[in-house]
């Protein structure tokens, strides 16, 4: 089966992504699939890439892929040579027009089955006031927090009121901590906020949650079931103020990753279960890594939900699956198998 792997995109995580695809080019298992990379430049424009001696190409002049020529799995090039058609859309692009349901959205248009979540739950996970609506609804517990907007703004003294400090603000639609800021005092507030207006059209202020920041992964099979991670612990290193950009990806002392986290083993069942019936809530299929919040007292908060979530080396996806029996390789082959079927 041919399968495309979409990669780098047009959001501000573009380079995990590409780390990202590395490493799922690396892990599919190639008796039973071809893959076949396409790289998305940062201007959004399709090309098609290749994969030499563990790396993949970054084209950015040459042949457009056009990716919705109409026919079932064909995708054309636009100096007019066809590609063979594929089987399958895999988008491994990580935030705003990769990861919120706009690559689904053409592979529907284009009758191309896709690999991972689909339109619905990629939209309301990636927009992080639509994803607490959905958690509270189901009666999941999440972080109490006030959506800003630019032409409405709220005081400091109203959010420090409301929220307490310090806390947190988070442009409502982008991941790996981009443009999120932990905020004590009124300069700060409008500094964060101002950068953040610049990444999107919403932010969120959201109460500081002191707790332990343990992630479970879910994979739906093709028969609709779904396999739940033991969950994995991130422990933000010293030095870093929460687990931000810098400590996910640059700092190579960032964080440290706990797999599986260490927990008693009624905790351990409960926040799986809180995992399924978040990722249901939202209204997820396919993939998506569930971020929650363990507190002191034993409490769970859900922070939020990742459809696309990280395959670089230092991402929990992949690791907690494989300490739960699915390897790496085969989390790819049940993936493809769900998005087909
Ligand atoms: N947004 C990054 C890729 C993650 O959640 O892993
Ligand atoms: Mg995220």
């Amino acid at each position: 089966l041919r399968i495309l792997i979409l990669f780098g995109g047009r959001s501000d995580e573009h380079e995990v992504s590409i780390l990202s695809a590395t490493n799922v080019m690396a892990a599919i298992d190639r008796a039973a699939f071809d893959p076949v990379p396409v790289y998305v430049a940062r201007d959004g424009v399709w090309r098609l890439s290749d994969f030499v001696d563990g790396a993949l190409s970054l084209p950015v002049a040459g042949a457009a892929i056009c990716p919705v020529p109409g026919g079932r799995g064909q995708v054309v090039c636009l100096d007019g040579s066809a590609l063979a058609p594929v089987d399958a859309i895999f988008p491994v692009l990580h935030g705003q027009w990769g990861e919120d349901g706009a690559v689904p959205g053409v592979a529907a248009v284009a009758q191309i089955p896709l690999v991972g979540c689909g339109i619905l739950g990629s939209a309301n996970a990636l927009d992080k006031e639509m994803a607490k609506r959905l958690l509270a609804g189901a009666g999941l517990p999440v972080a109490r927090a006030v959506t800003l907007r630019a032409d409405a703004p709220v005081a400091f003294e109203v959010l420090a009121q409301e929220l307490g400090l310090p806390f947190f603000l988070k442009p409502a639609t982008q991941g790996s901590s981009v443009g999120v800021g932990k905020v004590s005092n009124a300069v700060e507030y409008h500094e964060v906020l101002e950068r953040g207006f610049a990444l999107d059209r919403k932010m969120l202020a959201e109460a500081f949650v002191a707790g332990r920041e343990v992630e479970c992964a879910v994979l739906e099979e093709a028969d609709g079931t779904l396999i739940v991670s033991r969950p994995g612990e991130i422990v933000p290193g010293a030095g870093h103020a929460f687990y931000t950009y810098d400590a996910k990806y640059i700092d190579a002392d960032g964080a440290d990753l706990r797999v599986p986290a260490d927990l008693p083993e009624a905790q351990e069942a409960h926040i799986r279960a809180r995992a399924a019936e978040a990722f249901r809530a939202v209204g997820c299929d396919g993939m998506a890594r569930v971020d929650f919040f363990l507190l002191p007292d034993g409490a769970l908060i859900v922070n939020e939900l990742n459809t696309i979530p990280g395959f670089t080396d230092v991402s929990m996806y992949a690791k907690v699956m494989a300490v739960s029996g699915v390897p790496y390789g085969e989390v790819i082959s049940r993936l493809i198998a769900h998005g087909i079927a």
